[in-house]
Order: structure tokens, then sequence, then C-alpha cells
């Protein structure tokens, strides 16, 4: 079923290396802060609010507009036309007016000759405040009823309350599940050039350009068309850069306009971690009820979500969540709830998985807790209640071209009547490949013996207890909000036969543009050298989505190569008909053309098609087809597909102190057939890492002020290289997607991300191993509250 002919393999599902790799590492790579600037370059930096919620009643700036090289101090009212960053619903003003929602917002914006200068200034407001009594805790929100929408979201299915309550076991739990700094090695920055009409051109260290340049007109008061933004690529966005990026890229347009000179801003670590969102804290109750084969009846989850001053993406991040609650699971009858409350804190927004974690862990949890009441095996009750796989299983092929081995002895069989495959939202799962994976998973990781093995360990271990965990992931691919998810690409051929390359996608390090690249350089038949990755332009592709959802290689790819066959067609009728020859008869591998018997170079080819006057220049377009999606009902086909994996870890935790380690790491992912499995498999270890750091060391701590504590390396803890598990077994599960996508590629950025979820519940099995009952444990399982948790269970609280 692959698109991929024998005879035209091209670079795609090659294992090249990032096209940027040498760059990265000979710090040649060049990022916003390193464009060279003209002389005269100004630098900003945002005088922040020291008060989480209240009333500016004065503010006297005369000693930031005295400090050393302040050339300008501009405030809400000096602002020419829209006061607003929001990339959704208006609400967040660029500089604050009159009020004050977090402790960290910007309320003045200091342009002055360096960027020392500026952040020294900045420091010098005098601002007087009368405080309000600020809501800093979910408790609090929910009191006050402060909300971003009128009440909590429900979607469900079937009756939850009922089918619970006619089973014979019930569990249930409460489990609070902290948020996640991005930690982008490449803090927030942009660079706005003005132009002589008037007009702008910024670089933005943004995964959304085209937001960049909507906002950016907006607040100077001029048409899209007037500013072009550009981003060659980030280092590390990870959600953090859809919307945060606005802040800086508008206060430098801003500024240029009214200076007349180049302005540049970019946060230092502790102001960007201060200023900008971060992912969604939660608070997770789950209520479930199941048989003695543990096979469950009735779920109900209530969502308490954390957004923040701001609504941002709020809405389609809790959406996600409630979308990801089911994970991998047909629960007859289940009911979730979610509350979107506004706090005075950051505003939470996008990050990697974007809710998807967060719905996705109360499941994998849920399961856990249940297979602990019945002394079940995990894995057992997870396949006993996984979604069915497709009966059409034995049609599809792999990679090669071959049957995908699928073994005869598939768990499917276990329920003994075909489930009801849909999702809460009444989307049909056609493509679930859980059993099959689970199944090599197992096997590979030799789960078994390894969980008899720590049994019979913990046996006759006081101190130090290991614990093992599997969970596995199904995440839907394809943006909530239907309208975005398209692309545009333009590609020229050059008449000497070189190929550049553009699309709407940006890269930050996940290796989008390697993808694109050998996906253009494989419907030419060409080498990679041929093709050219050049940087994001609002100029060159309009109207561009951010790049998120993990979708930025299923539409940018799509579209070019929608562009780039465009061009071929059009060579193989001009060299047909110079050579008398059908355009079918015209071929395109090993760097050449082939017309009939004549062959010639790649670049004769394109010489011939430029003087025979043919267009070499294409635009290529791609819309993702069957979505149908209406979210306030909850219902209909959200997602192109499924994108699956699963994971196995073990940890080993001290009792006394909390400390922990995760020993040994087992993955197999569902990367569809993989444009580039050295791209994937590091995407996949890097979202593990990440997803495990999310659950274990990383935690955001603010004070009764509400002043995020965490605002350093030095006190908010990313996993280090030598946190990585120590034995590290990442594969990928290569069979071709189903559905059309790019080469029968599946989106990978996000979904690994969620693997992370089995290294929390491995430390929970480990701490479990400390006394009888199942263990209460918050997330991030800091080695304190491991500690907590282990002492809870041992006196029995
Ligand atoms: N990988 C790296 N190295 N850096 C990043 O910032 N962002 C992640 C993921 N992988 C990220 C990354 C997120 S949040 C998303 S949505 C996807 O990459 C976006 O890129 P894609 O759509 O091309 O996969
Ligand atoms: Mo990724 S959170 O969709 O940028």
């Amino acid at each position: 079923m692959s698109t991929r002919t024998p005879s035209d393999p091209g670079p795609v599902a090659k294992p090249l290396p990032h096209d940027a790799a040498a760059l990265h590492v000979t710090g040649q790579a060049r990022y916003v802060d390193d464009i060279p600037t003209p002389k005269g370059t100004l630098h900003l930096a945002f005088g922040l609010s020291t008060l989480a919620r209240g009333k500016i009643t004065a503010m006297d700036l005369a000693a930031v507009r005295a400090s050393p090289g302040v050339v300008a101090v501009l405030t809400a009212e000096d602002l020419p036309f829209d006061n607003d960053v929001s990339p959704s619903l208006h609400d967040e003003p660029l500089l604050a007016t009159g009020e004050v929602h977090y402790l960290g917002q910007p309320v003045f914006l200091v342009v002055a000759t360096s960027h020392r200068a500026a952040r020294v200034a900045a420091r010098r407001g005098d601002i007087q405040y009368a405080p309000e009594e600020a809501l800093l805790t979910l408790d609090a929100a929910l009191a006050a009823d402060s909300r971003f929408e009128d009440g909590p979201r429900i979607y469900q299915k079937g009756d939850a309350a009922a089918a619970i309550a006619a089973c014979v076991h019930v569990i249930e739990d409460t489990f609070e599940l902290g948020g996640q700094e991005h930690f982008y090695l490449e803090g927030q920055a942009a660079l706005a050039q003005p132009q002589e009409d008037g007009g702008m051109i910024v670089n933005s260290s943004t995964q959304h350009p085209t937001e960049i340049q909507h906002k950016v007109a907006e607040a100077i008061g001029l048409p899209m068309h007037a500013v072009r933004v550009e981003t060659r690529r980030m280092g590390g966005g990870f959600g953090g850069k859809e919307s945060q990026g606005n802040a800086l890229a508008v206060a430098c347009a801003v500024a240029a306009r009214q200076t007349g000179r180049c302005c540049k801003m970019r946060y230092d670590r502790d102001d960007d971690m201060t200023i900008t969102g971060k992912r969604h804290a939660f608070r997770i109750s789950y209520r479930a009820g199941f048989d003695a084969e543990g096979r469950i009846a009735g779920v109900e989850f209530t969502h308490l979500v954390d957004c923040g001053w701001a609504q941002d993406l709020s809405l389609p991040v809790a959406d996600r969540a409630m979308l990801h609650a089911d994970n991998a699971y047909a629960i007859p009858a289940i009911r979730i709830e979610s509350h979107r409350l506004k706090t005075n804190r950051q505003s939470a927004t996008a990050y990697r998985g974007f809710g998807g974690p967060q719905g996705m862990i109360g499941m994998e949890r849920l399961m856990d807790h249940a297979a602990h009441c019945l002394g079940f095996d995990p894995v057992e009750i997870r396949l006993r209640n996984y979604y069915d796989a497709p009966a059409s299983d034995a049609a599809v092929t792999t990679n090669e071209g071959g049957a995908a081995p699928r073994s005869a002895t598939s768990p499917r069989g276990i329920s003994e009547k075909m489930k009801d495959n849909t999702t809460p939202y009444g989307m049909e799962v056609t493509d679930f490949e859980l059993h099959e994976i689970t199944q090599q998973l197992m096997l590979s990781s030799d789960y078994v013996a390894r969980r008899a093995e720590i049994a019979a360990w913990n046996a006759s271990h006081e101190r130090l207890k290991r614990g093992i965990a599997f969970s596995p992931v199904k995440f839907g691919i394809s943006f909530t909000l239907t309208h975005l998810n398209q692309a545009g690409a333009l590609v020229h051929v050059y008449q000497d036969g070189s190929i550049h390359l553009n699309h709407g996608g940006t890269e930050m390090g996940q290796g989008l543009f390697q993808k694109v690249a050998q996906v253009a350089a494989s419907r030419f038949g060409v080498g990679l050298g041929r093709v050219k990755i050049t940087a994001t332009d609002t100029a060159k592709v309009p109207n561009t989505s951010a790049t998120a959802a993990s979708s930025g290689s299923d539409l940018n790819g799509m579209a070019v190569k929608a562009a780039c066959d465009t061009l071929r067609d059009r060579m193989a009728a001009h060299l047909g008909a110079v050579y008398q020859q059908p355009a079918a008869a015209v071929v395109f591998a090993g760097d050449r053309v082939r017309v009939g018997t004549e062959e010639m170079s790649f670049e004769a080819a394109a010489m011939l098609c430029y003087t025979g006057r043919v267009s070499l220049s294409a635009t290529g377009y791609y819309k993702t087809p069957s979505l149908d999606w209406d979210r306030i009902k909850g219902a209909g086909r959200p997602f192109f597909y499924f994108a699956y994996g699963a994971a196995v870890t073990e940890v080993v935790v001290d009792r006394l102190t909390g400390e922990n380690r995760i020993l040994r790491t087992d993955i197999l992912h569902d990367a569809g057939a993989s444009l580039n499995p050295a791209l994937d498999i590091g995407q996949v270890e890097g979202a593990y890492v990440q997803g495990a750091g999310w659950l274990t060391t990383e935690e955001l701590v603010w004070d009764d002020a509400g002043r995020l504590r965490t605002h350093a390396p030095s006190t908010y803890k990313i996993p280090a290289c030598s946190d990585r598990p120590d034995v590290f077994n990442v594969a990928l599960y290569e069979a071709p997607n189903r559905e059309e996508t790019i080469y029968r590629s599946k989106a990978v950025g996000e979904p690994p991300f969620m693997l992370g979820i089995s290294a929390w519940l491995a430390l929970s099995n480990a701490v479990a191993a400390f006394g009888d009952g199942y263990p209460h444990l918050n997330a991030p399982a800091t080695a304190e509250e491991l500690w907590r948790a282990a002492e809870r269970l041992r006196h029995g609280v």
C-alpha cells in the first residue's frame, strides 16, 4: 500500500541526520539572537508586575526614563493601535491596562541602547497597586466560580453513574498533576526591522509565523501584507512558542515603528519562566466500576484545569484532555467533566501533547489501581479493555510491501464478543495497533520474567524497592480546530537543476525540514544535495497554521509533494514533447531523467524546460480529508488517525530519601512507515525523557504571593543526561499508516511524550511495595512526594 515503488525509493525512509546537525553541534546554527543587526539597533525589556492581582493606582517611571541608555518607555496608553497579544479571546494586553492579573505580567516596555541597559531600567519602575484577592489555587478559583466557560464541559457515552453502581468493584481517587516549564534551550526572541514604507520585517522564534504576522499587523495598524515574518529555526519550542512569542514580536514592531530603528527583544531565562505560560496543571478525580475479570463497565472523570489568567489555547487543550481520557480503552459508559478555571498565574499554554497527557494519565492510573484491587497483572487488565483491532489487519502491508507480521495468538480474542469500538466522542477506532505492539513489547522487554524477578527482589530488600509498569498511548492526529488542518508549499526548480524548497512548517529541532526535503528529493528522483531548505517566510507561503499537533510533516509533506508533482508533470510533458514520447514515459530517478531511450542529468532536463519556456515554480496545497468535529457537542471525527506506542519502565526507589532512578525503559512506537527512522527514534527518546521529567523532577512552585519560585535551572529540575534510563531500548513499530498520509508515515512529535507515564506508574508500583494497599501519589513524583507516598502507605493514611 506504500506509495513508494522499488524503482523510485529516493531518500524517503532513510535514517539521514538532521539537516542542521553539523551547525547545531558546532554552534554555527543561527537563531534570532545571532542575526547580525544594523548599527543603532535598540533592545527591549518589560517592566513586570510585582503583584498577582490588583488595580494599578499610580505608576512613576521617571527613574526608568532616567536610567542610562534608555531611549523610550511605553505604557498601554502609548500603544498606537490594538493592545492585544492573545491568540484567541482578545483578553491578553501587551501591556497591562489599569489592572494586573499575575505576578510577572508585563506592565511597561523599556527601549534602550543595550540589552543590559533595558533590563536594568525595567527594574526601576515605581508602581503602586490596590491589591485584590488573588486566586492561586484550583479550590480558590472553583469557590469564586472563576472560569473561561459558563460551566463545565461534559462529554459522555452511556450512563456511567448507573454502570458503576451496578459493579461489584468500585475504585476512586483524586490526584494533583503539576504543570511543566517548556525549557526550550533558546529563550523567546524577536527582531523587528522597520521598512521604508512603514512595513515591518520580523524575525521571530515562533512555531506560528502567521500568528506573529497577524498580531504585529494589528499592533501597527497595517494590513498583513505589510508585515513579513521569517523563522529559520527555533532552539526548541515544545508548544511554548505557539502563542508566547507574540508579546516580544509585537513589542519590537511597536518600538521599531516609533523609533524608526531595528528593535530586538529576548527574555533572560528568569524572565522567560516568570512571564510565559506553561503546561496546564490539573486535578484529576476518577471513579470506575468493573467486574471480577477486570472488565471496566463505567468511568467518571473530573478535570479541574488551571488555565492561568488568560484564555490563550486553554479551551482546545482542555478539550484534547477530554478526548484522550479513554486512552486505549473501549469503556462502555464514560463521563468526562472538565472545568476550565481562571487563576492568577501565568496563562497556561500549549505543551507537547496539548492536554492529551493530562487526559491519558487519569485512565492509566485507574488501570493500575483496578489491577491492584483485583491482584491482576496491570498489562492483563489493559488487554481486556483495549479497543478491538481492525478486522482487516491481514491486508495491511509493511514498508517493504510484504504482509505485516500479525500473530495468530493476538490477545484480541480475550473479549469474547466484539466491543463497541467507538470513542466517548463517537469516533470509530479503525486502526487500533496496540494488541500487536503490546505483545511485541512484552517479549522484547522480557516483562513477565522481570516482573516476577522484581517481586522476589523486593521481598528480600527493605530500604530499596523496585517497580515496573507498562503504559500504552493512543493519540489523535489532527488539529481539533478543523480549519487549521491545511498547509501550503512553494517550490522552484532553477535552470541549473537546483531546487528551492519552502513550506509553512517551522523547524524547532524535530527534523521537519529534513523530512520534507527528503520528500521533495524523492518526488524528483534526485539527491538531497539539490534541495535547498529555506526559512519559513510568510511572504512565500501565506495563511499557515502553527507547527503543532504533531502534524508538521503530515501537512507540509503533502503540500510539498503536491508542488513537486505539479513541477514534475510540467517537466515531463515538455520533455516528452521534445522527444516525441508520452509524458508517462519520462522517468525521474537516480538524479537523472529518462525520456524513452534518451537520458540526461536533472540539470540538463531543467535547462531544457527553462529554454522551452516551462514555468518552473509551483505552489502546493493540502487539507486533511474526512474530518468532522463539533466541540460543543463533543461528537464527530476530530482526528484523521491515531498514533500508537507503548513503554515498559523499571525504577528503583529509596524509602528513606525518596531518591529514585529509571533503570530500564523499553519502547515500541508506531511512526507508520517512518519518513526518517533516525529522526523518529530521536523524537521518541526525547519525548519519553521529557514526559518522565514532567512526572518526576520538574516541579513548579509558587509562593503564597503568587510568585513563581522555580524560575531558573537552579530550582527547576529538567532531566539531565544522567537521568535518562540506564538501559534505553527504543524501536519503531514499522507498519504503514492505514490512512493515506505522506508515504504512509505517522506523526511522531507528541505521542511518545505520554510514554513517560510509565515512569510515574513504575514509581507508584515501587512505592506500593513499601506497604499494603494502593498508594496515593501526586505528580510530579519528586523524591519528597515519593517519600510522603511511602510514609502514607506504611502508616495507613
Ligand atoms: N522536538 C524538538 N527537538 N523540539 C521541539 O520543540 N516540539 C514538539 C515535537 N518535537 C519539539 C519536538 C511538539 S510540541 C510538536 S507539536 C511537534 O514536535 C511539532 O513538530 P512536527 O509537527 O513537525 O512533529
Ligand atoms: Mo505542540 S504542543 O502541538 O506545539
